[in-house]
């Protein structure tokens, strides 16, 4: 919520910047956006007397809280604004006109005056540096996470322009994400579930990253290995930005030709790997080439060579798998965490590791993490902790009650005597468990 208001204010103060270079004070246009941005600073603002904005590195907070999308976002601005040396703005209620105006003339450097009537201040910097970036629970984990998505955008910018890139910035992001990982698995696990239905390949190249490197610790693969599995994870399919839009996001069935240019991703990205790896990181590209091969070597490409697909694109093709499954696309509603698995299951053997699928099934629980669930008294409740039997599912809150109330705090509550009827998707239960999770705190 907090993020979408803050994106709102940032967009109309971007456009109202932009457009004070091109036109003159009284224009219309640049009247309308000023107006706009002064409206979303104030729905920000909400209630609360004053709030601030904090900006660090590429990282945006409003007041504690990191703002994974809003950062990526508005990269541009942020920079624009500490090239300014504008590191925090803090609003005042009622924000004014006036001040908005003269914020956006100052970013825009067609004034060297800041905001003068007080209800926008500038660099009074609430917030040390320490405070903001100490890499604690979840929000240590979001920012990797962010700072992923970020490294993805990168490699695919340059890969599209054709420009060389290297994987230093991967490889970084990701022993990030791999030491958040494996000591928050609960938490990380879930944030993988956090689906977001546009820049898909981004989201569901991250989240098949976390839930690879979840896979391999309960495996019991060094720390080391990990981090080279995660760059391939994390890159498998960096090849799709080679596939027209077109393509990729078409709505039916594909046609054969479509489907033939599906089909290159595997081998676009190994090469696209293969040529800005480093000594020792060739296995990324091997996971980028096999994540489609199957397990019975039945899948795309064609292996020519005899041995089966490496351990790591097996294991990676399990999450892949997951997460597709579980995300909403536009042809296609967003399958239950439960009924993945069971596809999983389904496939084990033939397309899957049988070993993987077993233990993937173990590490999620079969109601994983977040998992919503219908009962029989007409109430949601939200897995807080990892099962592997159903019948000893304890930790459960209620976050919707019998009357499809949704609670504002969610309450402890137990299964006892009580019937499952049905595993729910957060569309159709009304509720983000990401953002549940959060407030319960949960460490893991
Ligand atoms: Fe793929």
């Amino acid at each position: 919520m907090s993020d979408q208001r803050t994106r709102d204010f940032f967009n109309h103060l971007r456009s109202a910047s932009r457009q004070m270079a091109l036109y003159p004070e009284e224009h219309p246009a640049l009247v309308e956006v000023v107006n706009k941005a002064t409206d979303a600073a104030n729905v920000l603002l909400d209630d609360s007397a004053e709030t601030s904005i904090t900006i660090i590195g590429d990282s945006l907070y409003l007041e504690r809280t990191i703002l994974p999308h809003a950062s990526l976002e508005f990269n541009r601005l942020l920079r624009d604004m500490q090239a300014r040396g504008v590191d925090s703005v803090t609003l005042t209620s009622r924000v004014s006109r006036g001040d908005v105006h003269d914020l956006a003339a100052f970013l825009a450097a067609t004034s060297g005056d800041v905001p003068a009537e007080g209800t926008i201040r500038l660099n009074e910097r609430p917030y040390s540096r320490s405070e903001l970036e100490t890499d604690t629970g979840f929000t240590g984990l979001r920012r990797s996470y962010a700072r992923s998505l970020d490294v993805l955008r990168g490699v695919s910018l340059a890969l599209d322009s054709d420009e060389s890139f290297d994987l230093t910035g991967a490889t970084w992001v990701v022993e990030q994400l791999v030491e958040q990982t494996l000591s928050q698995p609960a938490a990380s696990v879930l944030l993988s579930t956090m689906k977001s239905h546009d820049e898909y390949t981004f989201y569901h190249s991250v989240n098949v990253c976390i839930l690879a490197i979840a896979l391999a610790r309960m495996v019991g693969l060094a720390e080391e290995e990990i981090k080279l599995l995660a760059v391939g994870a994390l890159l498998h399919d960096i090849g799709k930005v080679r596939v027209p839009l077109q393509t990729l996001q078409w709505p039916g069935r594909l046609d054969t030709e479509q489907w033939a240019e599906i089909k290159l991703h595997p081998q676009e990205g190994a090469a696209a790997i293969l040529a800005a790896a480093a000594p020792g990181q060739e296995i990324a590209a091997v996971v980028a080439f096999e994540h489609h091969a199957r397990y019975d070597r039945q899948g795309y490409p064609n292996l020519t060579y005899s041995r089966p697909a490496h351990f790591f694109s097996r294991l990676v093709s399990t999450a892949d798998t997951y997460d597709a499954l579980t995300t909403r696309r536009s042809y296609r509603r967003a399958e239950t965490p439960n009924r993945a698995l069971r596809v999983l299951l389904q496939g084990a053997g033939s397309l899957y590791d049988p070993d993987l699928v077993q233990t993937f099934i173990k590490m999620v629980g079969v109601y994983p993490v977040g998992s919503l669930l219908e009962l029989d008294t007409g109430g949601i409740v939200m897995v807080t902790g990892n099962h592997q039997d159903p019948s000893e599912l304890a930790d459960v809150v209620l976050v919707r009650a019998p009357d499809g109330l949704l609670l504002s705090e969610p309450e402890p509550t137990t299964l006892k005597d009580r019937v499952i009827v049905d595993q729910l998707t957060s569309d159709r239960a009304g509720v983000d468990p990401a953002a549940l999770i959060e407030q319960l705190d949960l460490d893991g």
